[in-house]
């Protein structure tokens, strides 16, 4: 394991196998992390571990990963293959509380709930005043969604109650009840709100750069609650600067952790949080249980509820 699993969760585990948890404290250095690999046949991961064929190299009898997160961008799967190794992931348990977040950042900046925060803890609070930290509304905005898979289809769901019409990019056909595919090109102009929902790949990485940013309103925020390389920071940081868009509203960063005087927390109206999407009590424990069983039925000899076919085939799964 490379980080702490509740006693109750890891606890079927330890009938099928002999566990060992990291208990250095913060995350598993490289070094210690090839060494433990070396004798291991299965890894509960986590996405701060980086998962190259180096690694791989390194772990001779590892039959299976289990990472306990969604997205994978920290995995070379290809690699995996090569090393007969099968991933595991934990999709689904964490996209209601994902997409709650997207909605909260999308509240907090669209309504510039840091500004007022930071105000009144300056004790700058003053008498009422009609005209004071005005914005523009929530409700009524149009969401642009880049990427419609689990997330973005919770994040669809949720905006139909804030009577939001919404717009969505896709890579394949999805119908979606009130919701509108649209090309990229066509969203970023028509969205007062952009969140970007998107896997982290080749594909994707740098998707919102300077071009897109380029295309979006003067008065419309970004959202990234999927992983920071999807936006291209500079350029984020040029239009924040340039004031060619309204704000931002960041879960992910890159680079992150995002260091203390890093350019994106210069500006009043970009909202960050450090990468806590789904960091319910329930979302984790959901994840930790999904990544322990994925664990203990691969060592049992069953289908893993949740892994990436892309992976080696499973023993009988596949
Ligand atoms: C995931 O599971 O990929 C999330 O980013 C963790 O919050």
């Amino acid at each position: 394991m490379s980080d702490f699993i509740p006693g109750d969760i890891l606890e079927p585990l330890l009938d099928v196998a002999d566990v060992e948890v990291w208990d250095g404290g913060g995350h598993v250095p490289r070094a210690s992390l090839l060494e433990k690999l070396a004798t291991c046949g299965g890894w509960l991961s986590m996405l701060s571990d980086t998962i190259d064929a180096e690694l791989l190299d390194a772990a001779p009898g590892l039959e299976v990963i289990s990472q306990m997160s969604v997205g994978v961008d920290n995995i070379d799967v290809a690699a995996c293959l090569d090393h007969g190794v099968v991933v595991g992931h934990t999709p689904d348990v964490l996209t209601e509380t994902t997409a709650d977040t997207a909605f909260t950042l999308m509240a907090a900046a669209v309504r510039r709930l840091p500004e007022a925060e930071a105000l009144v803890r300056a004790g700058a609070w003053g008498p009422w005043d009609p005209w004071h930290f005005l914005s523009g509304d929530l409700h009524g905005s149009t969401i642009g969604i880049v990427g419609m898979g689990r997330i973005g289809q919770a994040i669809a769901r949720r905006a139909q109650g804030f009577d939001m019409p919404v717009l969505f990019t896709s890579r394949t056909r999805k119908e979606i009840p009130d919701a509108v595919r649209v090309d990229i090109d066509e969203l970023l102009p028509r969205s007062d709100i952009v969140v970007v929902a998107a896997p982290l790949n080749d594909e994707t990485r740098g998707m919102i750069g300077r071009s897109e940013l380029g295309l979006m309103r003067e008065t419309a925020y970004l959202v990234n609650i999927a992983r920071g390389p999807l936006v291209d920071t500079a350029a984020l940081v040029e239009a924040l600067a340039a004031g060619t868009i309204g704000g931002a509203a960041l879960d992910v960063t890159d680079p992150e952790p995002l260091p203390p005087d890093h350019p994106l927390l210069d500006f009043p109206n970009c909202l960050v949080v450090p990468h806590i999407g789904s960091a319910t009590l329930p979302a984790r424990r959901a994840m930790a249980r999904l990544a322990v069983t994925n664990l203990f039925a691969f060592l049992s000899g069953e289908p893993m509820p949740a892994w990436l076919p892309g992976s080696a085939r499973q023993r009988l799964g596949d």
